[in-house]
């Protein structure tokens, strides 16, 4: 009686076999980036994988002083909060998909970034590296990036070339870093020809940044040492809505002859400085912030 049970239990496990390729099958069909045919489910010891958004990864808050190996159905990445000074390349050897990664508040320097383990990630499209240890912007980073987070760091350096191929980058968030005016060349911002909101308040800037990309709409500089604007910097951002330039150094004389007087502008932040006029303004604009200036009313 042996033999009909196990030929019974044969059949079951070919036709089992044959329904889970099938399976298999339809899903690499509908979407053969997502699946991979080795680590479907697989999941670091260290990390939570929640079954019901199975392209997310979860490393928070736990001590970690390393990267774990990050599955390849991975888009979002979740490592802040911990101790890690590295980003190897090795982790991310099979992460091909990840959109997402956030690293704020770890331990990371720049010597610790090897080479390639960035710009690797081709379909990247948000870098989150605040309350980090960085001392330049690093690089080379992925072209796809769309948002780069760098606040709370002390970056005072911009590799050259580093943004030459960023075209889809919209912001750039370097506020309270220890940027100074020599950390700019002529070409620093080319090639960043989406980008839409650089911050860089909390700086060491004595100047306006140079040549700032045609397209930026919100330009924040509050909390630098800016003692002047250039005359006709608003020229090449045509675009400049909001304007945040708080807790400067600027005196009527350091302001161009048209002084605030651009159409684009809506919102202008000019409080704690040392403006003894109202300067001059747009009519289209819509906020105004003068407060702590010398301002002397009639
Ligand atoms: C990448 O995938 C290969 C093949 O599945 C595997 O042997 C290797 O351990 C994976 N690497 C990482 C860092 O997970
Ligand atoms: C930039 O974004 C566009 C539109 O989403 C996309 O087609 C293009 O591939 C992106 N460029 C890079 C370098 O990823
Ligand atoms: C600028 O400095 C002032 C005073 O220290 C602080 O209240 C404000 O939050 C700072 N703003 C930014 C954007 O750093």
């Amino acid at each position: 009686m042996a033999t009909p049970n196990c030929l019974i239990l044969w059949v079951l496990l070919i036709a089992d076999s044959v329904w889970t390729q099938s399976v298999r099958q339809a899903f690499e069909a509908q979407d053969p980036e997502d699946w991979d045919t080795q680590d479907d489910f697989y999941c670091p010891r260290e990390c939570f994988c929640p079954p019901s958004f199975p392209t997310a990864l979860y490393c928070e808050n736990r001590g970690l002083t390393k990267i774990p190996p990050i599955p390849s159905r991975i888009w979002y990445l979740y490592l802040e909060n911990n101790l890690i000074e590295s980003i190897p390349e090795k982790p991310f050897e099979n992460a091909t998909q990840l959109r997402w990664i956030n690293l704020n508040k770890n331990k990371i320097t720049n010597y610790g970034i090897e080479k390639g383990a960035l710009s690797q990630l081709k379909k990247l499209l948000f870098l989150f590296l605040e309350d980090n240890e960085l001392e330049e912007v690093p690089s080379p980073l992925p072209r796809s990036l769309e948002q780069l987070q760098l606040a709370r760091n002390k970056v005072s350096r911009i590799p050259q070339g580093t943004f030459s191929n960023l075209e889809n980058l919209t912001l750039l968030d370097l506020q309270h870093n220890k940027l100074l005016d020599n950390a700019f060349q002529r070409d620093t911002f080319k090639g960043l020809k989406n980008l839409m909101q650089l911050n860089m308040a909390k700086n060491a800037l004595r100047n306006m940044p140079p040549r700032l990309p045609a397209n930026t709409m919100q330009l924040f500089l509050d909390n630098n040492s800016i003692e002047g604007i250039p005359e006709n910097y608003f020229n090449v951002i045509p675009k400049v809505a909001f304007l945040r330039l708080n807790h400067n150094k600027l005196s009527d004389a350091g302001l161009p002859s048209r002084g605030f007087d651009v159409s684009s502008i809506l919102d202008l932040q000019l409080s704690h400085n040392q403006l003894t006029n109202f300067p001059r303004i747009n009519a289209n604009l819509q906020h105004l912030h003068l407060d702590h200036n010398k301002i002397k009313s009639k």
